[in-house]
């Protein structure tokens, strides 16, 4: 764990309870997980990580917003301090897990950006919930938890094998080919992967509606 010089922590003494929601959040989506694979025989999720934003990333993400370097800012105005990456095979599998997180008691969808139907101009698609997590004081103290506030909000990407490879490679890329003369068509080209893999992920669903179908005939 990162602190600042003087051992004070951007998230203040919130560390354990943020864990605790991340964690139940995984939990959540195992369930979701273990449940399909009995009902259906399929795991609608390929992988799922998930990470509390690194202190000193925090801080200077606070500071590129110009908002005081303070746990308020960390935890009740940026909303990503929680996140969870949740990778499926396929493109309703996505939306599978979506309307599973938005029907969990005590979390609610407070922000959807979907840049699947409306893909970034650069090509990058994903669907982006923030959720607002309500505690349960109860749960909390009966987990020995003692410091929490009444909410904490998660950031969860959402995206299929192929946007998640667009996504990695094109990380991996971008400071790189900035400083290239021929910026334009690097750009251009990672754009048509990303439509290639796009018009892939639809073929892909297609062909699975089909095998499903023969199955339930
Ligand atoms: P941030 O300041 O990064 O939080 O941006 P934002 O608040 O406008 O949120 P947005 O939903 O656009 O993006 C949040 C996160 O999605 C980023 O931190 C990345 O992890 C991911 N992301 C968004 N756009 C891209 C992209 O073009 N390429 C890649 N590789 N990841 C992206
Ligand atoms: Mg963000």
């Amino acid at each position: 764990m990162d602190m600042e010089e003087n051992g004070v922590s951007i998230y203040g003494q919130n560390q354990p309870a943020m864990n605790y929601v991340m964690q139940s959040l995984m939990d959540n989506i195992n369930k979701l997980r273990t449940g399909m694979k009995e009902e259906t025989g399929s795991d609608p999720v390929e992988h799922c990580l998930a990470r509390i934003k690194s202190e000193d990333s925090m801080r200077e993400k606070c500071e590129r917003r110009n908002l005081p370097v303070t746990t308020q800012s960390a935890l009740e105005v940026l909303t990503d301090a929680i996140g969870l990456r949740v990778v499926c095979a396929f493109i309703k599998d996505v939306y599978l897990v979506r309307d599973y997180l938005d029907q969990l008691p005590g979390c609610d969808i407070v922000e959807e950006k979907d840049y699947i139907k409306h893909a970034k101009p650069n090509g990058y698609r994903s669907l982006h919930l923030i959720l607002k997590v309500t505690v349960n004081p109860k749960e909390m103290e009966e987990n020995g938890i003692e410091e929490f506030l009444p909410f904490y909000f998660a950031e969860i990407q959402l995206r299929t094998i192929s946007m998640d490879t667009w996504a990695a490679l094109e990380h991996n890329m971008r400071y790189k080919h900035t400083i290239q003369g021929n910026q334009k068509l690097i750009e251009s080209e990672l754009k048509r992967c990303a439509d290639e893999l796009a018009a892939t992920d639809m073929s892909m669903q297609t062909i699975r509606d089909m095998i499903n179908e023969e199955v339930s005939e």
